[in-house]
């Protein structure tokens, strides 16, 4: 017998649906861990022409694995009919760059394939979809999405910083000898790139001011700064491609962090249009920022963060 009471499904798009990240991430929504165990969800997902074998090798996968909450696969190529009513919009698919590449050198390719998801967006998705850009270069693809969906509020656009808040946070555990869960409030600013700013004066660990536990000032502002900046080029080197698991992990730590209610004091990083922000920053570009959510699915700037110089001039060259 029945006794639990479900939501009302909610249809996710994904894009490069038949690619590394998304072959994590899938299962992790499939499975719940998301948006939360009442939350039934339908998968919509888009590949190419190249990819299409490989993305109905996906959907057989999804469906071999009876996740409850999972009521619905479908693929296409075409994304005026796979974006159609999206809730949500996670789009991974991009040519990923390799060795010895920025991620800007991929802008001319990608740049294209996010202005026209971004116009079928505009034509077919929820008008309150929420979009969270992961190709590269994330930030300009997401507000070249964002300029080709005028219908859509341009505040529900995100490009995924979080991987790189992730991996700050790592660091600076690593550095206290604290596991990870006692470091807090960490902002990365700008893009996720090389120019990136890990923000380690408004950062905390165990409720202190990271610079009153980690009295190395060198070390933050190189070390750590660079280890961030570099941490997807390192791991390029190392896998000879990108980084997908933990890519992956950070997309739903970046969705939940929308969907649930912000811990007390604390925040999230997002890269978000940057119209009205409180701190100075150029208006519109999408510009990584802390953040905070009610858990609606929308996002409000954290006003009360300081800054002093070496933090406004590293900001003011991203
Ligand atoms: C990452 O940071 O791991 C990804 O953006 C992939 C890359 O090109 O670095």
């Amino acid at each position: 017998e029945e006794t639990r009471s479900w939501k009302k499904l909610i249809n996710i798009a994904v894009s490069g649906a038949a690619g590394m990240i998304a072959n994590h991430l899938l299962f992790k929504l499939a499975s719940g861990e998301v948006f939360g165990p009442d939350q039934p969800i339908a998968l919509k997902l888009l590949g190419s022409e190249r990819s299409i074998q490989a993305l109905e090798g996906v959907a057989m996968e999804l469906e071999d694995s009876l996740f409850p909450l999972l009521r619905e696969v479908s693929i296409g190529i075409d994304p005026y009919e796979v974006f159609q009513d999206a809730e949500w919009a996670l789009l991974i698919g991009a040519k990923p760059r390799g060795p010895g590449m920025e991620r800007a050198d991929l802008l001319d390719i990608n740049g294209q394939i996010y202005a026209a998801q971004g116009r079928a967006l505009n034509a077919v998705a929820s008008r309150n979809v929420k979009v969270i850009v992961v190709g590269n270069p994330c930030n300009t693809n997401a507000l070249i999405c964002l300029k080709n969906a005028p219908n859509i509020p341009a505040k529900n656009f995100h490009a995924l910083t979080r991987l790189d808040e992730n991996r700050a946070k790592c660091q600076l555990a690593l550095k206290a000898g604290v596991f990870y869960d006692k470091v807090s409030n960490v902002t990365i600013w700008g893009n996720h790139s090389t120019t990136q700013v890990p923000d380690f004066l408004n950062a905390r660990i165990d409720g202190l001011p990271v610079k009153e536990v980690v009295k190395d000032q060198k070390w933050l502002e190189e070390e750590f700064t660079e280890k961030v900046q570099k941490r997807g080029g390192a791991l390029i080197q190392k896998w000879g491609r990108s980084s997908a698991a933990s890519t992956s992990v950070s997309i739903v730590d970046a969705i939940r962090s929308l969907v649930t209610p912000t811990p007390e004091g604390d925040w999230f990083s997002s890269g978000v249009y940057s119209d009205g922000n409180p701190y100075g920053i150029a208006e519109g570009i999408v510009f990584s920022m802390p953040c905070r959510s009610k858990g609606d699915g929308d996002y409000e700037l954290v006003k009360d963060v300081i800054f002093d110089d070496y933090l406004q001039q590293r900001i003011a060259k991203v």
